[in-house]
């Protein structure tokens, strides 16, 4: 049984959802930052304070590795994990991976006055979450499903999550669900969820494909305003991709 795997942007909710994810789906939880806070019995901003960054990535990298070679956890993972390429390896390895995204506004709203993340200490804190986006919403991409949570509630999120992984624990997502055109139609889907199980059980993979480049093109027009944003920049990338398809398809 695969790992489903949260990762993503600080703020977006992957440990509170993925502990609810878990309770639902009677599956053990793991929250890696949690396990670095145990393992060292420091706190994680202590940990960049007085061993550095690269001391505490090396710890989740090793963290990661283990975990990732593990199976039916729900595991959710730092903001800056898959910046190294080979924790997205370890998580590959036996996990699918969701990304939670949520706009930079939302972000600084949730963690305001958070002081536990070390990387957003800052005397402008919006900009550095938009420039941390932006840095990494490459990698971001890299992963299987995403999920925006901006404006959803936990539940709605929870019940997005659910289906997702039923899916995948009833082998209903394609094995080959990494490669285009499948991680794009669940992108496509983020916001439709209640069409996953029809577009999925549908039997012909080009089907599919279209109905993905259709559902998303009837998103398009409220999302393409501007493109400043990590979320933005995602959208414009994902747009460029999708016409592409829709390009070859027709
Ligand atoms: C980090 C995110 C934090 C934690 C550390 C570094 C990052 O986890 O791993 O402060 O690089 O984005 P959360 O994403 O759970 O806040």
């Amino acid at each position: 049984m695969r790992n489903i795997v949260l990762c993503g942007f600080m703020g977006t909710g992957k440990t509170q959802l993925g502990k609810a994810l878990a309770q639902r789906l009677g599956l053990p939880f793991v929250d890696i930052d949690g396990e670095i806070e145990r393992t060292t019995g420091m706190k994680i901003a202590d940990i960049f304070e007085k061993m550095g960054e690269p001391f505490f990535r090396d710890l989740e990298e090793k963290l990661l590795r283990e975990y990732g070679s593990k199976s039916g956890q729900i595991i959710s993972v730092g903001g800056g994990a898959l910046q190294r390429e080979s924790n997205i390896t370890s998580l590959r390895q036996n996990g699918f991976l969701v990304c939670l995204f949520a706009k930079p506004q939302v972000i600084l709203r949730r963690l305001r006055d958070d002081d536990t993340r070390p990387l957003l200490k800052s005397e402008d804190k919006l900009e550095r979450i938009e420039s941390l986006l932006r840095l990494r919403f490459t990698n971001y991409l890299k992963a299987d499903a995403f999920l925006d949570t901006s404006y959803k509630t936990i539940a709605l999120c929870l019940d997005y999550l659910s289906s997702l992984t039923s899916l995948l624990y009833e082998g209903k997502i394609p094995l080959d669900f990494q490669k285009a055109p499948h991680r794009w139609a669940f992108c496509a889907l983020e916001q439709n969820h209640e069409k996953l199980f029809q577009f999925l059980s549908d039997p012909d993979v080009s089907v599919r494909f279209t109905s993905a480049v259709k559902l998303w093109k009837s998103r398009i027009p409220i999302e393409t305003k501007h493109f400043k944003t990590g979320r933005n920049i995602f959208l414009k990338w994902l747009l460029e991709e999708v016409e592409k398809i829709g390009d070859s398809s027709s």
